[in-house]
């Protein structure tokens, strides 16, 4: 069977080595070392690589389907991404908000960029939500690049997340921006992720939304001109529409936002017909949603709370982030993959975190990376081996589950 894998190199920001040198130099390493699917190595300070003066990061992408922990370059089918990432810090469009304070309408951020660097690979769901999506995102740029007839072949490139808060729907919009600039570099010299702050165009005090509307629109009219840019348009949150439009036809606030909210679904609905332009919605509530442009979205993926595996992904990075700074000492788990192929049987750490997952279920990704501080702050004294650290762990999650039963009776 021939796999093939895609293998990111990061150069530093002053490197001017050419691509097929470093391509060269980086598999040579690669050969050498062991390599794990969906892994990002750091190569940053580390001076016994001899590259390290050019190279910042490799990552290293999933191979789906592949029944070994470890990567066998020897029937693979490597395609490169050789990039430098922007690192100037995003871009906030601020506007006064009439009682002498600002707010940010839209934030805009280079891509790739610094900020979201291994913001995809430390994301971890089941079935390949992640590798579809960007398989669509990809597919959807490819046909209206080559100007397939949006009559013949429907595709609005609309793309909505929704499920509970803290399942990663905003982070995977922004982590799925920043792939799809890096796997269309050739065709795109670059790209912009421009967050639109739904929130504050409809803050219920604010009687300027028309105008704001107009000037984040016109902002990201000037934007899509360059055509060689990659222009991702995140709405975040959209339920905050659904809810203004809501409240002006139960006529609790009779108000102009009814038209705000129609003024930016027809401002979204122009920009889209840009072939540069991908428009990503996220919702908390799945029930609720029924506007106009959901309707017209082409990929409505539900994120739900993590499995059972996908905890124990979360759990494992965060404990070997730990390891790797010393404050766990003494100890090593199993990759996921072990367990999954029931390679070998788990050691009793694995086994032992294993039923930490199990009791973690139902909590969001946002609150399981906290455990392992919580772990930390509420129970440990200073560094500690990897069992007395899961013990404390176990002990954060229980605590966390009874204090979400606690709030939720108190709803
Ligand atoms: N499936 C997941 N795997 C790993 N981390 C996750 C997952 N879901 C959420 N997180 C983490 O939780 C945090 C909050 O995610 P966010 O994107 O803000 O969620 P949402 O927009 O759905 O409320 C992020 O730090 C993210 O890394
Ligand atoms: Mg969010």
């Amino acid at each position: 069977m021939f796999y093939n894998i895609d293998i990111e190199v990061v150069l530093t920001k002053n490197s001017e080595i050419k691509r097929k040198t470093i391509i060269d130099l980086v598999e040579k390493y690669l050969m050498q070392i062991i390599v794990r699917p969906n892994s990002v190595i750091t190569v940053r300070g580390e001076e016994n690589i001899c590259f390290y003066k050019d190279v910042d990061t490799i990552i290293v992408g999933e191979i789906p389907n592949y029944d070994k922990s470890f990567v066998d370059f020897s029937n693979l089918n490597i395609n490169w991404f050789v990039y430098k990432l922007n690192t100037e810090e995003p871009f906030h469009q601020n506007e006064e908000d009439g009682n002498d304070g600002e707010i940010t309408i839209s934030t805009q951020l280079i891509l790739p960029s610094a900020c979201l660097l291994n913001m995809w690979e430390n994301l971890f769901y089941d079935n390949d939500i992640k590798q579809n999506l960007l398989k669509y995102a990809q597919t959807m740029m490819e046909f209206s690049d080559k100007g397939v007839d949006n009559n013949i072949i429907s595709c609005n490139r609309v793309i909505l997340l929704h499920g509970p808060p803290g399942t990663g729907k905003t982070s995977l919009c922004k982590a799925l921006a920043q792939k799809l600039t890096i796997r269309m570099g050739k065709r795109f010299g670059s790209g912009i992720l421009m967050e639109i702050n739904s929130h504050s165009l409809f803050s219920k005090w604010f009687s300027e939304s028309g105008k704001l509307v107009n000037k984040v629109f016109s902002r990201i009219n000037d934007i899509i001109q360059n055509k060689n840019i990659l222009v991702c348009v995140l709405l975040d949150e959209v339920e905050s529409l659904a809810h203004a439009r809501n409240q002006c036809l139960s006529g609790v606030e009779p108000s102009d936002s009814i038209r705000v909210v129609n003024a930016l679904l027809t401002q979204i609905d122009q920009i889209k017909r840009n072939s540069n332009v991908l428009i990503f919605a996220t919702s908390n509530i799945t029930e609720t949603i029924d506007l106009a442009f959901i309707d017209r979205a082409d990929i409505k993926q539900f994120l739900n709370n993590p499995s059972v595996h996908a905890i124990y992904k979360v759990y494992y990075t965060c404990i070997n982030e730990l390891i790797k700074v010393d404050v766990i000492k003494n100890g090593m788990l199993d990759p996921i993959e072990y367990i999954i192929n029931n390679a070998k049987s788990p050691s009793t750490e694995t086994n032992k975190l294993l039923d930490i997952c199990e009791k973690s279920l139902g909590l969001s990704g946002r609150s399981l990376r906290k455990i392992p501080f919580l772990a930390h702050a509420l129970y440990l004294e200073s560094s500690s081996s990897l069992q007395e650290f899961l013990g404390a762990m176990e002990q954060a999650v229980i605590k966390e589950i009874s204090e979400r039963k606690h709030l939720k009776r108190l709803e």
